[in-house]
């Protein structure tokens, strides 16, 4: 092993060591994955593998087997025809660059080590350190880098991709995701075409309605759930992005992840340091299942805001009333979720404005102060109520917005984004704008919405952070003439210096990042939250897709799952009770209706779903998730289930997709279990008359991933009633 000297003050590396004669291999292992770099000083950083875990062996006699090494991190201008990972002008208006490794080194970022490779330009004073943090438990490697320069000039970086990934295979799949608003994260998956593939956002604010800065890339084909080679890969971002893949003639997939440069080259001065967002890798030879359970026991540990707690269930006002809000509604709404076991109810939207009350869409945005009108008693009153109720309260905010009719808007015309020379332009209700994040005092601003809440109001338990718009056109007042192509980022950065205030002072405070619906599901965002709004939409027949779509990369206990009206507001589908209840179980379980329109039946199953869901929540909240049978095969059915980490405990979803008669449903052997050990089964949230067959007795867990449980396709409530969309929920504790 040999240590290659490093920049000052940065300890030596520890992983670096020369094999194979004149390579210099950095050598990057978690338990199950590694990643191989050559970085010869002087010469090009080159990627050599990435893949399953190597004996030393194997990387002695690495270089042989692996034929042409790839640049690492492409630079442009000297090799111009590959696609590039950097691009620049430099201050004389040169655009090449020629990276060479420098050094490689540890350091520490944020508490954590985290390995380097510096490259620098072997001509102009241009430096690109390209950093990896590892997480071996999870075999997810972050990688990122900093990029800087000393040149008697600004510099223009055209292209300033976080990473690129070479993948080896002549048959490589895409998952990937598409949607909507009310309809996110679709998935699609297809072999990978030749030609480029691109994955883009151009939200400016929000980034996961549409597409998703996540893919995964099977390496053996169509991917299957619970074998094959799968790399994932999650930009760790809540801006614009692109992902391209880029597929020509040499069975290799090139990937790159990063900021979206498109309207927003940025423009580096000397001595600024520019880092980009992380991509997190993870490689699992598990197929896509191994991948998601990776990324979920990683986003737990490391990326989820009080991932260690189990989360509250609670009612939220928006679909109950909107904007109707007052003292006796909410009132009435915190006694009926007490009294139905819920812990906690949250006021949306439509609390606030003096001057102009937030009556609609169209008013109100930005003026944070209680409408006494509609809640004579303030949130002191709503609090008490509250203790009263024993349940904990939680409010909606949307601070970074505003409306032209508002206190704020007149005061502050320039906190808004928009171009110097141009007039306004307006996203919901016709009258919303964005303010200027990029700004400080306007991030001083959206720092005191939350600090004066929880600073006058230290009961409060949970805050909704709503995001309903679009950038609506590029510019800020703010920024100088020469940086409006900073517009994007710098929101972003804003942002999150917020978001870092907030964290530092409210490490507890439970928040939800909501944006119009599932429009900032991203890791980028998520260290700052507890957990995100899934979609406005809560059709639980499309919740089974958009949940499903989602758990790849998310673990249950982010994903906001609220069981809607019978009638369900964006589909108008009607959905019995049961299975509205189940598909909530199978994620962060609330409710989102005016329980007072609620049957007596209604509440009996949410009652009873309630009460279940409480045994079930740490399996669901902190387990291993299986994904069993998708929704995507079109099989008439889906079914998935969330093992408990040592595998003593087990939930099992099923739930009838269709209702055809006599429809050739498949059995679905379970996963994930103990294979020698014997579980005990229970039916959760029941309301047939009769118990399923094989309630109470007990099977081994090999038998129920070999063979499965037959599921009756439907739920009996009487001899006369039966439900058209059936479902199940069953508990397996292991008796030994
Ligand atoms: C959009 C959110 O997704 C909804 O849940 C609700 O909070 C509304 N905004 C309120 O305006």
């Amino acid at each position: 092993m040999i240590n290659i000297s490093r920049a000052a003050g940065f300890v030596l590396a520890a992983f670096v060591f020369s094999a194979g004669g004149s390579a210099q291999n950095v050598v990057l292992r978690t338990d199950a994955s590694a990643l191989v770099l050559d970085a010869k000083k002087g010469k090009k950083l080159k990627h050599v593998y990435y893949g399953g875990p190597l004996a030393d062996a194997d990387i002695a006699s690495l270089h042989a087997a692996q034929g042409k090494g790839r640049n690492a991190y492409p630079d442009y201008g000297m090799l111009t025809a590959p696609e590039s990972a950097i691009a620049a002008r430099h201050a004389d208006g040169d655009m090449t660059l020629d990276l060479r490794v420098d050094s490689v080194f540890d350091q520490t970022i944020d508490g954590a080590t985290v390995k380097t490779v510096r490259l620098r330009d072997n001509v102009y004073p241009f430096t690109v350190d390209v950093n990896y943090h590892l997480y071996p438990d999870d075999d997810i490697i972050e990688t990122w880098t900093t990029v800087s320069h000393n040149e008697n000039g600004d510099v223009d970086l055209t292209r300033f991709a976080s990473s690129y990934l070479p993948v080896r295979s002549s048959d490589g799949w895409l998952l990937s995701f598409y949607g909507n608003h009310c309809n996110e994260a679709r998935e699609e998956c297809r072999a990978i075409p030749r030609g480029m593939t691109v994955i883009k956002n151009r939200d400016g604010v929000r980034n996961t309605h549409y597409a998703h800065p996540e893919v995964m890339i099977s390496l053996d084909g169509k991917p299957r759930e619970n074998d094959g080679r799968v790399i994932g890969a999650a930009l760790e971002y809540t801006g614009n992005y692109k992902l391209r893949l880029d597929y020509e003639n040499d069975n290799v997939y090139h990937f790159f992840a990063g900021i979206n440069e498109d309207d927003s080259p940025y423009t580096l001065s000397a001595g600024e340091i520019l880092a980009t967002p992380r991509v997190a890798y993870t490689y699992s030879s598990q197929g896509l299942g191994g991948a998601s359970r990776n990324y979920h026991s990683w986003a737990r540990k490391h990326k989820i805001a009080n991932a260690h707690r189990d989360r509250k269930i609670l009612l939220n006002s928006w679909e109950g009333v909107y904007f109707d809000i007052n003292e006796e509604g909410m009132k009435g709404m915190m006694e009926d979720i007490a009294a139905m076991g819920g812990e906690l109810f949250v006021m949306d939207d439509g609390w606030f404005g003096v001057e102009y009350p937030r009556n609609d869409d169209k008013q109100g945005l930005g003026d944070w102060k209680v409408n006494p009108r509609k809640l004579p008693h303030g949130i002191k009153g709503l609090l008490s109520t509250a203790k009263k109720n024993k349940i904990g309260f939680g409010i909606w905010i949307e601070p970074e917005m505003v409306n032209e009719r508002s206190e704020l808007a007149m005061a502050h015309p320039d906190w808004i984004w928009k171009s110097p020379n141009r007039e306004r332009t307006y996203g919901r209700g016709g009258q919303q704008m964005n303010l200027d994040m990029a700004n400080p005092q306007v991030q001083d601003f959206v720092f005191n919405v939350v600090d004066t809440l929880l600073t006058n109001y230290p009961d409060i338990d949970y805050i909704k952070w709503d995001a309903n718009n679009a950038g609506r056109s590029h510019g800020s007042q703010y920024l100088a003439a020469d940086r409006q192509n900073h517009v994007y980022i710098n929101y972003h950065k804003g942002l999150e210096n917020v978001l870092r205030r907030i964290r530092a002072k409210y490490p507890d405070v439970t928040i939800q990042a909501c944006a119009g619906g599932g429009g900032r599901v991203n890791y980028g965002l998520l260290p700052y939250f507890d957990e995100f709004w899934t979609s406005d939409n809560t059709d639980a027949l499309q919740r089974v897709f958009l949940q499903w779509g989602t758990s790849y990369f998310y673990p249950a206990i982010a994903m906001a799952c609220h069981v809607s009206s019978a009638k369900t507001p964006h589909t108008q589908r009607v959905l019995p009770p049961k299975f509205r209840c189940d598909v909530a179980m199978s994620g962060r379980m609330g409710l989102e209706m005016q329980p007072k329109n609620m049957t007596d039946f209604e509440k009996k199953v949410c009652r009873q779903a309630i009460a279940d869901y409480k045994i079930i929540r740490p399996v669901v909240q902190h387990g291993d998730l299986y994904r069993l049978l998708s929704p995507y095969d079109d099989r008439g059915a889906a079914s998935l289930m969330y093992v408990a980490p040592a595998k003593e405990r087990a939930v099992f979803y099923w739930y009838k997709l269709r209702s055809f008669s006599h429809d050739n449903l498949p059995r679905v052997p379970m996963a994930g279990l103990d294979a020698d050990r014997t579980y005990r089964v229970t039916e959760l949230n029941r309301i047939d008359t009769k118990p399923l067959s094989f309630e109470g007795k007990t099977f081994s867990g090999r038998f129920l991933m070999d063979n499965g449980l037959e599921m009756p396709a439907e739920n009996r409530v009487d001899d006369q009633d039966r439900e058209e969309y059936s479902s199940r929920v069953l508990l397996l504790q292991a008796i030994d």
